[in-house]
């Protein structure tokens, strides 16, 4: 019954099965090795469109490298406010960048609003040498309130983007997720709706920790890619058994596994989810697309729930375990492993309370 995050568990056995696999005998090292290779032929396959791969083991990494190649030291990036680059990576991003500025927006769900993004942009910059310029877009896909952006949604933000010549930019941790919840294909859900570099989380979806970031359009993007590689050496991010990633990220893409693991884990919250909403007092404040619910529990639910050792966040993470003095605000995550038989076990503690 551990519902706090999609990385509480380990891997799945296919991807640790490619690891041991991948142990055996000499390879070249540094991303060189012929799995690197199947990777990005793989990827380019997916996505439908010509692309450069670049694979490091955190999305901290993978973020906060790809949005110092889109935006320079000066640069502006319009980021929701909730946005994990702005709240839970320690200012790496702004590290990396060389001190780039990561502009808040608010907006419902962790999205950007169209004319909430419009209206920074027009505000950024305009007052020259004193001023950060527009430089990035950086969406999150699903977004840190389990909400999901269309590809239609996605299109129409980078549009706007890129009319003021900024970069955009896609944390796709749950890209996966995203994609079986919506049905839309990789590639529209991407570049065909204008991002133009996708950081495509595998650690939270069944990698022991990898993750890809893909630019798009590799000949536009020549300077970001030849920056990217220097950044991810410099940054520690270029692993020298490097095989260990790409095993991983071969094995996650191989024969649509990605997909299933995250048909998986969006199929668990919504079981998670109908079962809770026959709980007396119990609210699901969002619409449960994907893989999160946030959920207001009746006190007396929280208790019992405790008691049975069930594991979950509060959110905010601040709030007293009193909540209002009479429910608290908690989240749960389901992953790729979450077993119906946890599901079960777990609501029938919250329906005896
Ligand atoms: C939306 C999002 N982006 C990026 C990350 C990157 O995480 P990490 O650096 O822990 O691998 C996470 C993990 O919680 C996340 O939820």
């Amino acid at each position: 019954m551990y519902f706090t995050s999609d990385n509480a568990v380990g891997a799945a056995p296919e991807i640790l099965d490619a690891i041991v696999a991948a142990n055996d005998g000499s390879l070249p090292s540094y991303g060189a090795d012929p799995m690197m290779a199947q990777v990005e032929s793989r990827v380019a396959e997916i996505f439908e469109t010509e692309c450069r791969v670049f694979l490091v083991s955190t999305g901290t990494a993978a973020n906060a490298l790809a949005l110092a190649s889109l935006s320079p030291p000066w640069g502006a990036v319009f980021c929701h406010r909730h946005a994990h680059i702005e709240v839970d990576e320690c200012g790496a991003p702004e590290f990396f960048g060389g001190g780039l500025k990561l502009a808040l927006l608010h907006g419902q769900d962790a999205k950007i609003a169209p004319d909430a993004l419009r209206a920074a942009i027009a505000d950024t910059g305009a007052g020259g040498v004193h001023q950060v310029q527009p430089a990035a877009l950086s969406l999150t896909n699903v977004t840190e309130a389990g909400a999901l952006y269309r590809a239609d949604e996605v299109a129409a933000l980078s549009e706007i983007a890129r009319d003021a010549n900024c970069a955009v930019h896609l944390d796709g941790t749950r890209f996966a997720n995203a994609l079986v919840a919506s049905n839309a294909s990789p590639a529209d859900m991407s570049w065909r709706a204008g991002v133009d570099v996708l950081c495509l989380g595998a650690t939270k979806n069944g990698a022991l920790a990898a993750e890809a970031v893909i630019f798009f359009d590799p000949e536009r993007q020549a300077d970001r890619i030849a920056q990217f590689e220097y950044r991810r050496k410099r940054g520690g991010h270029l692993v020298s058994k490097g095989r260990m990633l790409s095993a991983q990220m071969a094995a996650y893409l191989k024969d649509d596994l990605w997909l299933k693991l995250a048909r998986h884990s969006n199929d668990a919250a919504a079981r998670l989810a109908a079962g809770l909403r026959r709980i007396d007092g119990v609210r699901i404040e969002n619409s449960v697309e994907a893989n999160m619910l946030f959920v207001h529990l009746p006190l007396s639910v929280h208790r019992a729930l405790q008691a049975g050792d069930a594991r979950y966040y509060l959110e905010p993470p601040s709030q007293s375990d009193e909540g209002n003095g009479e429910s608290v605000r908690v989240r749960f995550v389901t992953s790729f492993s979450t077993s119906d038989e946890s599901i079960d076990a777990f609501l029938s503690i919250a329906a005896t309370a």
